[in-house]
């Protein structure tokens, strides 16, 4: 069952084509360039790139499951693309010389819309959570494909599709993961931070959120406040290896004490924020490390415990977690060593392509959907819901 997917929900652009849990093509165009110089994602700026981009990304990824299917990657090409992490993640940006090599050749050969007539068969797009103006363009793009090739449409939770991303393969059907229900289900990315029980395909109960800022809100507000740039827990890490990653001023760990399973960050930022206002410049950058490293454990130290709470209360020993903060090998292996100690499992999404914002996930969580025929039944009168929630 092949499905074009399509995520616009922030500031990524970004088209798969899926087959079951499998990616045949996922095509990321990333705004972070665009945003980085305003410190955070500039709606209007948003909207903008994903309306320019969005055909380009939906023709990249046919274009790339075309290729795929003919064995038609030049060795040249085939390499470069093999080298990545999945064989079918590329990067605007980063794969521009690609890219041109594909645009030239494959004139030759395509006519996308030959392909999306005939080999797909659904069509899926996030409908939320997410921001509005962005996920606007992605479902007004799917609507007009769908009306246009009469093809059903699935609409998709974003969360959801971040839960679906430690269960994506690639093109070879690895890794072969197999599903064993239920999960507890930690979701951190830059806009939300929730655990959920995820009891069987499509079936979940939430059991606690942020009541504030998501980690990765908070990792980036820290960021911003260091000046380390946009967004910020990628550097953030990074700083905090080059010092072993210890926890140098114990900064305040909230909601530790309270015995329901949600989050809070606000807290925490405050008091960084208080705590880095009394230093010098020169004392905050001979600190930054030591700053970064301390933040990054109070941040990783509350989801830690929260999961572990989780587990207590639930006794539920295998867990997802999905995400941008997903990314992080520190907090892994935090986490790693938490379930160890529950004799669990644990999975993260097997590429770093899906920890981010990525179509592929939202493909495979359709895939589910599409089995139990849960498809849009009026297509003109789907709409962005920027807080769905679910569970
Ligand atoms: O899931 P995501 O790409 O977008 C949202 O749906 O929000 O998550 C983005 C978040 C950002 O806050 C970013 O700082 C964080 O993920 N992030 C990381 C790392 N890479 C990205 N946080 C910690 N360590 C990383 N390596
Ligand atoms: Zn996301």
């Amino acid at each position: 069952m092949k499905i074009l997917a399509i995520d616009t929900s922030c500031d990524e652009t970004s088209a798969a084509i899926t087959d079951g849990r499998r990616v045949l093509s996922n095509v990321i165009y990333s705004q972070v360039l665009i945003h980085k110089k305003w410190g955070g994602v500039v709606p209007s700026l948003a909207k903008r790139a994903h309306e320019e981009r969005i055909d380009f990304v939906i023709e990249d990824s046919l274009r790339l499951y075309i290729y795929n299917k003919k064995n038609l990657l030049t060795s040249e090409l085939a390499s470069r693309c093999l080298s990545r992490p999945s064989t079918s993640c590329l990067s605007w940006e980063s794969e521009g010389s690609l890219r041109r090599s594909f645009a030239q050749t494959s004139t030759r050969y395509t006519n996308f819309f030959y392909y999306l007539l005939n080999d797909i068969n659904y069509l899926a797009v996030t409908q939320g959570p997410g921001l509005a103006v962005a996920l606007e363009v992605g479902i007004e793009k799917a609507k007009q494909l769908a009306e246009k090739f009469k093809k059903k449409l699935i609409a998709v939770n974003h969360m959801e599709g971040h839960i679906y991303s430690c269960f994506v393969q690639n093109r070879q059907g690895n890794p072969p993961v197999e599903f064993k229900f239920p999960y507890l289900a930690l979701l951190i990315s830059g806009g939300h931070t929730q655990l959920f029980i995820f009891k069987n395909h499509l079936d979940y109960r939430l059991l606690g959120e942020t009541i504030d800022d998501a980690a990765g809100e908070a990792l980036d507000k820290a960021a911003k406040m260091l000046e380390l740039g946009y967004p910020g827990g990628a550097v953030i890490e990074r700083l905090a290896t080059e010092v072993n990653n210890r926890d140098f001023f114990k900064f305040p760990r909230p909601m530790l004490k309270s015995a329901n399973l949600n989050f809070s960050f606000s807290g925490l930022k405050t008091s960084f924020y208080y705590f880095i206002r009394k230093l010098s410049l020169n004392q905050r950058n001979q600190l930054i490390k030591k700053l970064a490293s301390s933040y990054q454990e109070a941040v990783f130290d509350t989801l830690i415990f929260k999961t572990e709470q989780a587990i207590k209360k639930t006794a539920i020993k295998h867990v997802v977690v999905g995400g941008g903060v997903s990314a992080n090998l520190y907090l892994r292996k935090k986490l790693r060593q938490l379930i160890k100690k529950y004799r669990g499992e644990i999975l993260f999404p097997p590429f770093k392509y899906l920890t981010g914002d990525n179509a592929a996930m939202i493909g495979v969580a359709a895939y589910y959907k599409a089995k139990k025929d849960m498809v849009v039944k009026d297509v003109t009168k789907l709409d962005r819901v920027p807080r769905l929630g679910f569970g």
